[in-house]
């Protein structure tokens, strides 16, 4: 043994450190076998100093304590080196699966009204607007509900200084598109409502869609084909649609829709109150002095129109218990609607 063996050994080391690279695993591996406490190269070198000549040992030594200090100093820096790496592999490790950021819902009323839409823009229907803070020409008078009307009680109003309120249904818009667009008119329109109004089935602000159909020839029976074609396809294919004689100062003749209820499939339950059906929308003919008010030609034109209660179909589509959760902002109830896409 003598101190070419420790150069030796000092070239071992740094080929072993190269190949080692910054992999902590292997230059812990290096570590062990050269400077390992117990048995690595440089304990082993320790021990056959001991058993040197005399007059060898000072020079083997001072090369054995240059080579310790120098594998020290390396180890040191390669540690060093591979910790960093390590932290900075671990902060660009595109092979991990990324962070889920809490997804939005589409509220159960928007599901509800887009697929409205979707279902009479299939049957050419156009879909349209009108401001929630009316005037009481078009939320009452011109759908020839005159002041002191029993109508009007129907629908307690919340007044608005400056002779407004904000409208109790959508069926003003009927008398806005009449007034800007001559027939043939097939339209719905969808939008919020007001009324002072609240318990299970009703909230003071609500949601309703208008339908409109005006053109020469309308009659009753395409407004009974056109709502059953509706309701199948929004609930079941295999549920009933019933009309029920209605009154609407609106229209002539008037009536209200029901469907079976869904929840007891009309066996009659708490929901329908033990009819086996529920209500969800009112229709009729327009009535002429309504097409009067908006300058139609009665005798040249008939149509139908309804207004249906969307947070209702929710109510009934999603089984809810109460109405007025669906706009509690209670995110327990809408992250149950996350990924659902309409
Ligand atoms: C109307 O509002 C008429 N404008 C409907 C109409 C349009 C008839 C066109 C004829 C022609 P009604 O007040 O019944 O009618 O309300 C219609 C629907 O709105 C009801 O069937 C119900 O589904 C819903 N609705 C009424 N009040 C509330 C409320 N406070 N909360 C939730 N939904 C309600
Ligand atoms: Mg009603």
């Amino acid at each position: 043994m003598s101190t070419d063996d420790l150069a030796r050994v000092r070239e071992e080391f740094l080929a072993a450190l190269q190949s080692a690279g910054s992999e902590p695993e292997a230059v812990e591996a290096v570590r062990v076998r050269f400077a390992g406490r117990r048995s690595g190269l440089l304990r082993q070198l320790e021990e056959t100093l001991k058993s040197l000549p005399k007059e060898e040992k000072p020079a083997f030594g001072k090369a054995l304590n240059e080579l310790k200090r120098f594998v020290e100093e390396r180890l040191a820096a390669a540690q060093e080196a591979a910790a960093k790496g390590a932290a900075a592999a671990e902060t660009v490790d595109v092979t991990l699966p990324g962070r889920r950021p809490p997804a939005g819902s589409l509220h159960p009323v928007t599901l509800v009204r887009r697929e409205v839409e979707e279902i009479f823009l299939r049957m050419g229907y156009s879909v349209a607007d009108g401001p929630e803070v009316e005037d009481d020409w078009h939320n009452f008078e011109a759908l020839n509900i005159p002041p002191d009307h029993p109508a009007r009680d129907d629908q307690d109003t919340f007044y608005l200084p400056g002779r407004l309120l904000l409208r109790t249904h959508t069926s003003p818009v009927q008398i806005r598109t009449m007034e800007q667009q001559r027939p043939p008119i097939r339209v719905i329109i969808p939008g919020r409502v007001y009324r002072r109004d609240s318990d299970l089935r009703h909230s003071p602000m609500f949601h309703q869609v208008e339908g409109l159909v005006v053109d020469e020839g309308i009659t009753f029976a395409h407004l009974k084909a056109t709502l059953e074609a509706f309701l199948k396809v929004l609930f079941d294919s295999r549920l009933a649609v019933r009309l029920r004689p209605g009154f609407f100062p609106f229209t002539e003749p008037s009536a209200e829709v029901d469907i079976t209820c869904i929840m007891c499939a009309g066996k009659g339950c708490p929901l329908c109150t033990g009819s086996g059906w529920i209500e969800i929308l009112g229709a009729g003919m327009v009535d002429p002095r309504v097409f009067a008010a908006c300058g139609v030609d009665p005798q040249r034109y008939t149509g139908f129109a309804f207004g249906c209660g969307l947070d209702r179909v929710a109510l009934l589509k999603y089984s809810l218990p109460d109405l007025r959760l669906l706009f509690s902002g209670d995110e327990r109830l809408l992250r149950q609607f996350e990924g659902v896409r309409r």
